[in-house]
């Protein structure tokens, strides 16, 4: 038998994969996260992008991050506990905390690490998870991590999340978990009514404000704040390659909590820390976030107006409170299609397809920056109309 012979069912699978219209590819991009970006050459409006205040490219803080870099060079060397803590990593820890009005923050290399670690830590077996059917791949990674027994309660639904909270037996710890912004449907949990079924039970809450910070709040800090709940959720988790523009996750909470995820959390223990550049991007963005609320305001508002474009166009858009604009499309042939006919429109937005989504729900999920012009959202709408009509005779055609 040839060594590469074991790995043939792979074939079958891909075959399967692509049988089901549910092949993923890369695209590649000749350029940064800006609202026009190259692909082969040529320019089109970029709508599928999390850097949501267009940071990554400002000038500020590119000029930062390039600072960093003469500074501190490229990697940093280790993990925290050994010899990759920086006086940068204690800066934007502190950065952090003070942004999320926290007693402390801690730092991870990405927001999937900061998720899987400290949910894994936080419940183990004989504990239970109650846990939103639309949370992230890695709170759900978390979970399965932690052994604890899982719990999960229909989107948004807290009715029901207070009911299975109530009827859960067993001695166990209680963890409530949530995205705060939903990454797929770019919805809002309600802060207020989680924490209070999270008080009323006892339980501990961890929130994942990934697709929230610098979007939501006066301040630009994320759910917390857009619901006034920060003093009442004891974990809050984030990202700060989204808004912030860089790279990395945290949690932010009590000092007792950072202190428990410095000794326990093993995705913190086992990895090398972030870099330099990542970390003074970072700090910078925090506080163009915090200094520039006409940022959001623009945003939202070329939100809304793309919003009511595409429903005036009669698109079946999701109720999004976000940066995040869901278009249903619900087979995924027929969202492959409608991403290809944008594309050639010169327009980028992924075909959003299960498993990231449940089967049916296909989706094109536009993404929208505080640097796209409101030029940028009105061509980016004549295409989306464009492109529906040239589906539609296509699908005739071939009926
Ligand atoms: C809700 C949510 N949580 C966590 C993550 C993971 O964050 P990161 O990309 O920093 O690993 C993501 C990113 O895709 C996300 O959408």
């Amino acid at each position: 038998m040839e060594s590469s012979d074991s790995l043939e069912w792979i074939e079958d699978e891909l075959r399967a994969i692509r049988g089901k219209n549910l092949f993923r590819m890369l695209t590649e991009i000749a350029s940064g996260q800006s609202p026009e970006i190259l692909i082969g050459g040529k320019k089109h409006i970029l709508l599928a992008s999390n850097n949501y205040m267009g940071l990554s490219t400002d000038p500020r803080v590119v000029q930062a991050a390039a600072e960093a870099l003469a500074k501190y060079g490229t990697g940093s060397g280790g993990s925290r506990l050994v010899s990759g803590s920086s006086d940068l990593h204690a800066e934007l820890e502190r950065k952090i905390a003070e942004f999320k009005s926290t007693e402390a923050a801690i730092l991870f290399s990405s927001g999937y690490l900061a998720n899987v670690g400290t949910i894994a830590a936080l419940v183990g077996e004989g504990d239970t998870v109650f846990s939103d059917e639309l949370n992230h791949a890695s709170i759900i990674d978390g979970c399965r991590l932690s052994r604890a027994r899982v719990e999960v309660y229909p989107h948004l639904d807290t009715d029901s999340l207070d009911r299975m909270v109530s009827r859960s037996r067993g001695g166990g710890k209680k963890l409530i978990v949530t995205d705060t912004v939903f990454s797929m449907d770019g919805d809002l949990a309600d802060l207020r009514e989680v924490c209070e079924v999270s008080e009323r039970h006892g339980c501990m809450l961890m929130v994942d404000e990934a697709h929230a910070m610098g979007v939501l709040g006066e301040k630009g800090s994320g759910a917390t704040e857009h619901f006034g709940v920060e003093d009442r959720v004891p974990v809050v988790m984030g990202t700060l390659s989204k808004a912030v523009g860089s790279l990395g996750g945290y949690v932010a909470g009590s000092r007792s909590l950072v202190d428990f995820i410095r000794n326990r959390v093993r995705s913190y223990i086992f990895d090398t820390s972030l870099p330099a550049a990542s970390l003074a991007a970072s700090i910078e963005a925090i506080g163009i976030i915090e200094g520039e609320p006409q940022r959001r305001k623009h945003l939202k508002d070329l939100v809304d107006t793309f919003k009511v474009g595409l429903c005036d166009m009669g698109f079946n858009v999701l109720p999004s409170q976000s940066a995040i604009v869901p278009v249903l499309t619900g087979e995924p042939e027929a969202t492959l299609e409608l991403a290809s006919a944008l594309r050639k429109r010169g327009i980028y937005t992924p075909a959003v397809r299960p498993p990231s989504v449940p089967a049916g729900k296909c989706r094109i999920r536009a993404s929208l920056m505080a640097t796209h012009t409101e030029d940028h959202i009105s061509r980016a709408l004549e295409g989306f109309g464009a492109a529906a009509e040239f589906v539609k005779s296509s699908l005739l055609r071939r009926r």
